[in-house]
């Protein structure tokens, strides 16, 4: 009993571009590529694909894992660094439409790669407060269409696609929670809003009118993702390894009592530094990115659903789901299959 998930699916654009091919056009090979992100191929949304379209395909399946109509759904929360508009109308809002989710409010929820962790938060916050509901969590990225294609040193870590989670609450109204079990971790630190930024938002003022202090002409559209790597690894290996061992220290378990580790997958040797700090086998950790690349907000809920289809995940084993990105933001979520 207690908030759980329901059901679980994931979507990854059928077109692959492999390393080799980026070698074609870039100053970079295969060989650098893997060992330097544990990278062979990314997937990437065609014509058509947008981020909303992906994240309906991953919530439809996760919908029907779950068993759940969509007019059961209450509150769509779609954690995006690519709206399909930037920002608005909300991407989650035409998931709504796509699902017909016609009793749902919706939102996209802006926490870079730590954003399904965040996003899993507000939800299980709503069927708390609202049990008879259930919330759709989705992570969904269309990254490749922001990224710099010349830059060899960032365009390669990047893919598609997207993870969705239904979330429920099986305890009857008016019952004491029971869900000790569960704890979530949600940071930031703003000093570091420099690592990984899009620019094209309105901090760059634009000039105005004399006479009439009207701007004189549209904001930039376009924007570019720009990363400082270095300091992003050092990071990412700190926030991955701290949260989870908090987490852990929170529930009074050890890391060793972890079965499985959802850490969001940027960079194979960060999660290799993540399980050596954290003193763990790698076989702990759920590792896709040799295929999938870093899907930012995806990169948790379809490693999730992965695990999930492939029978990996059994009833009372103990997982993590931890994450990091931009802001800077990372957070966590510790839980015992499948409550939370
Ligand atoms: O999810 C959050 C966003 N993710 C991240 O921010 C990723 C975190 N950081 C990383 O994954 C790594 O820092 C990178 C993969 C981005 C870079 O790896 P690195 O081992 O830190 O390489 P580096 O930046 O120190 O570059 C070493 C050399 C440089 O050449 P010089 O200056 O030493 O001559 C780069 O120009 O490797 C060069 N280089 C490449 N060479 C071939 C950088 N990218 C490439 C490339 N192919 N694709």
């Amino acid at each position: 009993m207690g908030i759980r998930i329901l059901g679980t699916g994931s979507y990854l654009p059928p077109k692959v571009v492999h390393n080799e091919d980026i070698a074609r056009v870039l100053d970079t090979t295969d060989e650098w590529i893997f060992s330097h992100t544990g990278i062979h191929a990314r997937h990437v949304a065609e014509a058509g694909e947008t981020t909303s379209t992906m994240a309906a395909k991953a919530a439809k399946s996760a919908l029907e894992a779950a068993n759940t109509d969509p007019s059961e759904i209450g509150i769509i929360v779609l954690a995006t660094s690519t709206p399909d508009y930037a920002p608005f109308p909300s991407t989650a809002c035409i998931v709504q439409s796509l699902l017909g989710c016609a009793n749902a409010g919706a939102f996209d929820l802006q926490a870079a790669c730590a954003g399904f962790v965040y996003a899993l938060e507000q939800a299980r916050g709503f069927v708390n407060f609202y049990p008879d509901k259930k919330a759709l969590v989705i992570g969904s990225e269309c990254l490749t269409r922001i990224i710099d294609w010349t830059d060899r040193s960032s365009c390669i870590l990047f893919g598609d696609g997207a993870g969705a989670v239904v979330l429920g609450n099986d305890e009857p109204p008016g019952v004491a929670s029971t869900k000790t079990c569960a704890h979530t971790i949600l940071g930031a630190d703003g000093k570091g809003q420099h690592f990984i930024q899009r620019t094209g938002g309105t901090k760059d003022a634009l000039e105005l009118d004399p006479a009439t202090g009207i701007p004189l002409k549209p904001s930039p559209v376009l924007s570019q993702l720009a990363l400082m790597g270095h300091d992003v690894f050092a990071f990412a290996i700190r926030a991955l390894s701290k949260v989870a061992s908090d987490l852990c220290e929170k529930l009074g378990t050890t890391p060793s009592e972890l079965d499985r580790v959802f850490a969001h997958q940027a960079n194979g040797r960060i999660i290799e530094a993540t399980a050596r700090r954290m003193k763990l086998p790698l076989d702990k950790f759920w590792l896709n990115l040799e295929t999938t690349a870093n899907t930012s907000a995806a990169s948790i809920p379809i490693s999730l659903d992965q695990a999930v289809r492939a029978g990996e995940l059994r009833d009372g084993m103990k997982i993590v789901m931890v994450g990091f990105g931009a802001g800077l933001t990372y957070g966590g979520t510790y839980c015992v299959w499948p409550n939370l």
